[in-house]
C-alpha cells in the first residue's frame, strides 16, 4: 500500500491549478444515467472515487471512457443492470447516488444499503422517505434498497435535516416525475448548484438550486450537450490551510473564491492574507510562528464546511493560543486528531468539541490516515513538522485529491510516494 514521505519545514511557493470538484463530478455522473445518449463532462479529477463511479456505470451497462485526461465521455443507451452492488457501495458511499436516476429511468432501483464509514453512521433515510413521498414502495432485502414505482409524481419533501447527496438523489428522481417537486431545507451546496445547473443545460427544470428551497417541474426527456464542472473549493480551501502552515506564499489558480467565503474570512482571522487576483487566490501567510488562534463550528453551505475541520485543526496546531473547533455535521469526524497528537499537536476532545491548544512545532512521526479529509489534514500537519512525517493508507487520500503530491512537491515540499 503506497505511503506518503514528508520531509517538513519548508515554506510552500508558487501557484497550483485547482482540479475540478469531486463532489460534484460525482452526481452529474449519477445524472448521466437519466438520459439514453453520449454524454461528455470537462474538468472530471483524476480521481479514485471518479474510477469508482465509472466502474459503477459500466456495471450497469454505460460505456465510460477518459478523453485527454480531464474529459468524461459516458454512453448511457445501452443499460442493462438497475443494480448498485454491495462491493462498489462499500468502497464509495457516493454509488448511493444511483437510487434516484435509476428509479427516474427505470421506475426500478436496487442499491446496496451503505454502511457506517469512519466519519459517522451516515444513513440514508431521507433519501429514502423523499422517494416514498414521490410513490416509489422502499423495500430492505439482504442488505439492499430496492425502489419500484410505475411512475414518479411529484411530491412536498422536507428534509429534516439538509443533505447534499438526499437533496441531489430527490433532484433527480424529481426530473421526470409528473408535476412539480418542491424540496424544502435542501442543501444548498456549490455542487448541488452544479447538478441543476447540468441538468437544466440539458433540457430540465430546477428552479432555485442554491437557496434552501429547490423546484422541480417534470421534463418528458433530457438531451445532454457537453458540460464543464465547477472547481474543487475543498482542495481550494486544502491549500490555503498548507500555505498558511508552511509560512508561504501560493497562488491558487482556477478556483471560485465565491465558493468557500466562510473558509477565507476564517482563516483571515489567523492571520493568513488572501487576496483575489485575475487568475485565482493570492495566499500569503504570517512568518514561522506567527498564526493566531480562531475558533470554528462547522455547518452546512454557506457554513464553514465540515470537509475543513481536520485541515483547519491542524492549522490551528501550531498558532498561538486556544482554538475552539465544533463538529456538528458528524458525529465521529476526529480522527485525525490522535495522529497530530503522534506529531506532538496538543488536542483534546470532548463530544463534538476539539480543543486546540497551540504548539511551537510539530514533530515528524509515523501516522495512519482514516478518511479523506483526515489525510488532508496529515499532509497539511506534515508539511510544517521538524523531520520526517511517513503517511499510511493514503489511498484515501488518492480518492480526493489529484496528483496531491506532484502539486505540493513543484510548491517545494520534499515529498515522496513510497511504495
Ligand atoms: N443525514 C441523515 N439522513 C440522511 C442523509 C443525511 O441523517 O438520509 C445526516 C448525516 O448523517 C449527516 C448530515 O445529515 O449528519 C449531513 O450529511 P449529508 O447527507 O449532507 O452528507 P453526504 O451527502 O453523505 C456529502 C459529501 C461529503 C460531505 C457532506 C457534508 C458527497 C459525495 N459527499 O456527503 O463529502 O462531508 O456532504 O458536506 O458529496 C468528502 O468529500 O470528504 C465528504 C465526506
Amino acid at each position: 500500500m503506497d505511503k506518503l514521505l514528508i520531509r517538513g519545514g519548508r515554506s510552500l511557493n508558487g501557484e497550483v491549478q485547482i482540479s475540478g470538484a469531486k463532489n460534484s463530478a460525482l452526481p452529474i455522473m449519477a445524472a448521466t444515467i437519466l438520459c439514453s445518449a453520449e454524454a461528455v463532462i470537462e474538468n472530471i479529477p483524476d480521481l479514485k472515487d471518479i474510477r469508482t463511479m465509472s466502474k459503477m456505470l459500466e456495471i450497469l451497462g454505460a460505456s465510460v471512457r477518459f478523453e485527454d485526461n480531464s474529459r468524461l465521455v459516458i454512453n448511457t443507451e445501452h443499460l442493462t443492470s438497475k443494480e448498485a452492488p454491495y462491493e462498489l457501495v462499500k468502497t464509495m458511499r457516493a454509488s448511493v447516488l444511483t437510487l434516484g436516476p435509476l428509479a427516474a429511468r427505470f421506475g426500478y432501483a436496487k442499491v446496496s444499503l451503505p454502511g457506517g464509514c469512519a466519519i459517522g453512521e451516515r444513513p440514508i433515510n431521507l433519501h429514502l422517505m423523499g422517494l416514498e413521498k414521490m410513490g416509489a414502495e422502499i423495500t430492505l432485502s439482504q442488505g439492499y434498497v430496492v425502489a419500484t414505482v410505475k411512475a414518479l409524481k411529484g411530491a412536498y419533501i422536507y428534509f429534516d435535516i439538509p443533505t447534499v447527496t438526499g437533496t441531489e438523489n430527490l433532484m433527480m428522481a424529481a426530473v421526470f416525475a409528473k408535476g412539480r417537486t418542491t424540496l424544502e431545507n435542501a442543501a444548498r451546496e456549490p455542487e448541488v448548484q452544479d447538478l441543476a445547473d447540468y441538468l437544466n443545460a440539458m433540457g430540465a427544470k430546477v428552479y432555485g438550486a442554491g437557496t434552501s428551497v429547490v423546484e422541480i417541474d417534470g421534463v418528458e426527456g433530457l438531451t445532454p450537450i457537453p458540460y464543464r464542472i465547477i472547481p474543487d473549493r475543498i482542495e481550494t480551501g486544502t491549500f490555503i490551510a498548507i500555505a498558511g502552515i508552511t509560512a508561504g506564499d501560493i497562488l491558487i489558480k482556477g478556483c471560485r473564491a465565491d465558493h468557500i467565503t466562510a473558509v477565507i474570512d476564517k482563516l483571515q482571522e489567523t492571520g493568513i492574507v488572501i487576496t483575489e487576483e485575475a487568475s485565482g487566490l493570492r495566499v500569503k501567510a504570517p512568518a514561522w510562528g506567527s498564526l493566531q488562534c480562531a475558533d470554528v463550528k462547522t455547518m452546512p453551505y454557506p457554513g464553514f464546511p465540515t470537509d475543513m475541520q481536520a485541515q483547519f485543526i491542524a492549522l490551528m496546531s501550531v498558532a498561538n493560543g486556544t482554538s475552539i473547533v465544533r463538529e456538528t455535521i458528524f458525529e465521529n469526524r476526529f480522527m485525525h486528531v490522535a495522529e497530530l497528537r503522534r506529531m506532538g499537536a496538543n488536542i483534546e476532545t470532548e463530544d463534538n468539541i476539539a480543543t486546540v491548544r497551540g504548539v511551537q512545532r510539530l514533530i515528524g512521526a509515523p501516522v495512519m490516515a482514516t478518511d479523506l479529509r483526515a489525510s488532508a489534514s496529515l499532509v497539511v500537519g506534515a508539511l510544517a513538522a521538524e523531520g520526517e512525517t511517513l503517511i499510511e493508507r493514503i489511498y484515501h487520500l488518492d480518492r480526493g485529491y489529484e496528483k496531491i503530491e506532484d502539486k505540493i512537491s513543484r510548491l517545494g515540499a520534499d515529498v515522496q510516494r513510497v511504495r
